[in-house]
Formats: structure tokens, C-alpha cells, sequence
């Protein structure tokens, strides 16, 4: 099935985009990958590549005079790397550990929790950019909620979505032991309903988005015209253990996500980072509208 076939749910549809073979960049030489990557980034010469070798990537950002030479910029990551980084990327929370414990007391389900080094991530996100009024979809046992409400100030407001009232049973008693209950309200319900609920003068400064992954592109419309110029949205999973790069996929969910990450990649109205914390994280920051 190609791309303009079988999406009758996602409007419009995106220009068909040549897939790159999976290994694509592994095979490339590093020391041309160097050379390009010097070259590129002191002016010297384009280092995408165009035309018949363009890339899915090369072609989303061709209209962007931006250096790519994407083999040279990340390390695999390795179970010692990771406690490495982890024990270094974030001061370590005894509270947020009791609950990841009490998380995992559920099975495997526990995986949905999202990594420490994100929750520390979007503390400093959500702090650095003075947010006040938060959004998150998708709670599960509270560890993103706590995170992200600890990075508001006392009488700033996370309004969390979910629809599993076991699971937020644990989130609500880990508010209480954090003293956030005052600053998070939490609304049982599907999450696009509760956003269109919202008061139009409803502004948002920072959004988690961590559900169903059929949706993240409703809650993405529904939330974006809420945010402030500036404000960010995050969204978790977008790279899907790597089944975004499956162009024969049948997941609805990696179809969704496939679908999304095209979309924000050539959404004029935001600019967007796709970094490779945990499984995968967009970072949307909304344009202010002096900035073009
Ligand atoms: C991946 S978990 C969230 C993990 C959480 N962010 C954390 O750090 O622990 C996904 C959550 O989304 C909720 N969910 C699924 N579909 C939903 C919907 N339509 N509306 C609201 N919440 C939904 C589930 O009940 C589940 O708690």
C-alpha cells in the first residue's frame, strides 16, 4: 500500500516521500561524513544530498539551509552509557523512584512510565520557559505529571488527561506525598473531549502528549492554537522502537506516528526537534508571529 492509499482518516494527505533503505547511514564512510560535515558547517559546501540519493529527511528539510550529516551526530547507546548518563543527567528523586517501584508492581504495563532523564527534561523545559498553565495526556501512575508540575511555579496549573481510574488511583496518592495536589487537576475522561471542553480563553504554555497514539495528531491541532507564541508541545514515542522507518507497516499506531512526524516536519507554524531520549521525543515550539 502506498502512502496515498488507506488514510482516509488523516487529512490532508502528505506528498508521497521516497523512503530510505533502513541502513542507509550506517554504510556511509565517516571519514566522508567527516569531510562533509566540516565542509558543510564552515560554509563551504551543501552536504544534503539531492535529487535520486535524497532521503526522506533530505527532502522534508530541502527548503532549509541547515547541515545534515545525521552519522556523525549520535553514539549507539548501551546499558553502561545509559546509567552512565543517567546518573549524571538528573539529581535522582527518592519520590519518584518509590513510585516507579510501585509502578512496576503492575507488570509490564510499568514500560508506559516514562525514563527519569525525560521527566528531569521536562521539568527544566517547563521551568525555563516560565509555563504556568500545563497540559498532559496520557498520566498513568503520575511520574510525567509530577515532573512537569514541578517545574511550574506555586500557583501554576497541570490539567491532566486520562481514563484509567486505577492507575491515576496511584498518580492522586503521589501528588498528595509531592504536595502537588493543589496545582493538579485531573479530569477522567477521553482527552480530546476534555480539550474541547476547555474555555476559549483557555491559553496553554506546555503540553505532554503520552496516549493513544491514533490521536496525537488530534490532540496536536486541538492544543496548538491553545498555546502561547513560544509555548511548547512534546510529544513522547515518536520514533516507536523504530517502527516509524516500516513503510509497510499495518499498526494504526505506527501509521499515526509515521503520519505526525510528517506532518510537524513541515508545519510552518512551529518549529520542532526530534531527539532520542527514550523512545523518541518531539519537542514543538509554536512561532511567535514576528519571527519569519
Ligand atoms: C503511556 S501511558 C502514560 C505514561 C505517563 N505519561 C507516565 O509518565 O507514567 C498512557 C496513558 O494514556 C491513557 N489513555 C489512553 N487513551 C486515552 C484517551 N483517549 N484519553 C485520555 N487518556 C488516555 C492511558 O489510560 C494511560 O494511562
Amino acid at each position: 500500500m502506498g502512502w496515498g492509499t488507506g488514510w482516509g482518516w488523516f487529512k490532508p494527505q502528505p506528498e508521497p516521500l521516497p523512503q530510505p533503505p533502513a541502513r542507509e547511514f550506517l554504510l556511509v564512510p565517516v571519514h566522508l561524513l567527516r569531510t562533509l560535515n566540516a565542509a558543510c558547517c564552515d560554509g563551504r559546501a551543501e552536504a544534503r544530498p539531492s535529487g535520486a540519493g535524497a532521503t526522506r529527511a533530505d527532502q522534508l528539510s530541502a527548503s532549509t539551509p541547515t547541515c545534515y550529516a545525521p552519522a556523525m551526530k549520535f553514539i549507539p547507546m548501551t546499558p553502561e552509557l545509559y546509567d552512565y548518563m543517567v546518573r549524571h543527567g538528573h539529581n535522582g528523586d527518592p519520590l519518584l523512584a518509590e513510585l516507579a517501584r510501585e509502578t512496576e508492581v503492575l507488570g509490564p504495563i510499568a514500560m508506559m512510565q516514562i525514563a527519569p532523564e525525560q521527566g528531569t527534561l521536562m521539568s527544566n523545559l517547563a521551568r525555563a520557559i516560565g509555563a504556568r498553565h500545563a497540559v498532559e495526556i496520557g498520566t498513568f501512575t503520575g511520574y510525567s505529571s509530577i515532573c512537569i508540575a514541578r517545574g511550574l511555579p506555586r500557583d501554576g496549573k497541570l490539567l491532566c488527561c486520562d481514563i484509567n481510574e486505577e492507575w491515576t488511583g496511584i498518580a492522586r496518592k503521589y501528588w498528595a506525598k509531592a504536595g502537588l495536589t493543589e496545582r493538579i487537576e485531573l479530569r477522567l475522561a477521553p482527552a480530546l473531549e476534555t480539550l474541547e471542553k476547555l474555555p476559549a480563553n483557555h491559553t496553554v504554555d506546555f503540553a505532554f502528549i503520552d496516549a493513544d497514539k491514533v490521536s496525537y495528531r488530534d490532540y496536536y491541532e486541538a492544543l496548538l492554537p491553545r498555546l502561547r507564541p513560544n509555548g511548547l508541545i512534546l510529544f513522547d514515542n515518536v520514533l516507536w522502537q523504530g517502527h516509524v522507518l516500516d513503510r509497510n507497516t499495518q499498526s494504526d499506531d505506527t501509521r499515526a506516528l509515521q503520519a505526525l512526524n510528517d506532518h510537524i516536519a513541515r508545519d510552518q507554524r512551529v518549529q520542532a526537534v526530534m531527539i532520542a531520549v527514550s523512545d523518541g521525543l518531539t519537542i514543538v515550539r509554536k512561532r511567535a508571529p514576528d519571527e519569519r
